[in-house]
């Protein structure tokens, strides 16, 4: 049985008020929802994503008046960020209530939590009259869906409902921002760039995105293999030849000379701009596992704007396929 694919906002509002689970379009990326609020449909996410139970799903908002109900208390700070970025890809994490099941937060005394802004979701929140639970709507580990195309391929038997919004404008996941002690921290780079939110509210604390290995775990979920392709991933920059005998495919800003070495070229954005890139990033790395090569190799962008998440999305992917791989090959 593979699940209904479809525009009708009522069907996935119903399906969810009733403990069903929907997959529906975000601005990010699609996301698969349950009601925040019953802990039996958050447990069906787990168990159709196959994603362990301690990392914690983040909680959508229909309207601003259901947020006392989820969060316990909303520093100054955090307001003035919802004033500034909600709806849009920013989640702020902050204490929860306890009407909010552990199991959503994975035990955590706090609850990450976002109004998201595509008009779709937006009206299917307001319609299903609950916060929604929602994490990527991907198998665990794998990449995320920007398109109803994707959640079908893969979740398509496990799941009642996707409601296509269209391929998602954003393209990178939502930027996360623990607000629940003195510092705001980044806890994940993501579709709204760090200096706006910093031109708001000054200096946050950014992790080096180079040292997660060796720093206290901030975030459940932010070590775990991601974004995974089944095609070895590694990240070289320009000056790097492909490695020879081998059909390697390539993942670039930009086309450079040279360009033609390789088996198969994603360009994610002919005139190098960063917020196009990361709209076209998911489905570019799709594209190139589904060539069936021995590597690809991803170039790094520039750590700024929406840069800061497409790096962080390729390391990631980088370090799972090294994980997962016993012949050491690769570009370093
Ligand atoms: O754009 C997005 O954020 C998408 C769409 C669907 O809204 N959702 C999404 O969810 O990316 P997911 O499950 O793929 O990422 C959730 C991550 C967790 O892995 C964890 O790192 C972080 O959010 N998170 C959630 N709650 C948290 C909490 N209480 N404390 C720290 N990190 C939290
Ligand atoms: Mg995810």
């Amino acid at each position: 049985m593979t699940a209904f694919v479809g525009t009708d906002i009522d069907r996935a509002a119903s399906l969810l008020a009733s403990g069903g689970l929907v997959a529906f379009a975000t601005e990010t990326v699609y996301g698969l929802g349950a009601n925040a609020y019953d802990a039996g449909a958050v447990a069906r996410i787990f168990s159709a994503k196959e994603r362990p139970e301690f990392d914690p799903l983040i909680v959508h908002l229909g309207d601003l008046r259901w947020l006392p109900d989820v969060v316990a208390s909303v520093p100054p700070l955090a307001e003035r960020l919802i004033d500034a970025f909600w709806p849009g890809p920013l989640t702020l994490v902050l204490p929860k209530t306890n009407r909010i099941p552990d199991l959503v937060t994975a035990g955590l005394p706090t609850v990450g939590v976002r109004m998201p802004a595509h008009p779709l979701s937006l009206e299917l929140l307001r319609r299903a009259n609950v916060p929604v639970a929602a994490p990527s709507a991907n198998l665990f580990g794998q990449v995320s869906p920007t398109t109803a195309r994707h959640v079908a391929e893969q979740l398509g038997e496990r799941i009642d409902y996707i409601l296509d919004g269209g391929p998602c404008l954003v393209g990178v996941e939502s930027t996360i921002l623990d607000v629940s002690g003195d510092l705001p921290t980044l806890l994940r780079p993501g579709g709204l760039a760090v200096e706006l939110i910093e031109a708001e509210i000054g200096a946050i604390r950014v992790p080096s995105p180079l040292s997660n290995e060796n720093e206290p775990q901030l975030s459940p979920g932010r070590l775990m293999r991601h974004y995974a392709t089944r095609t070895p991933l590694v990240i070289a920059d320009r000056e790097q030849p492909p490695p020879g005998n081998q059909s390697v495919g390539l993942l670039t800003l930009v086309a450079e000379a040279g360009d033609e070495r390789y088996t198969a070229v994603e360009v994610l954005s002919a005139r190098g701009d960063l917020t196009e890139a990361a709209t076209q990033l998911f489905a570019a790395m799709r594209r190139l596992d589904a060539r069936g090569l021995d590597l690809i190799v991803a170039r790094p962008v520039s750590e700024s704007g929406l840069g800061r998440a497409i790096n962080d999305r390729l390391r990631r992917a980088a370090r799972s396929s090294s994980l997962s791989r016993s012949d050491g090959r690769g570009l370093g």
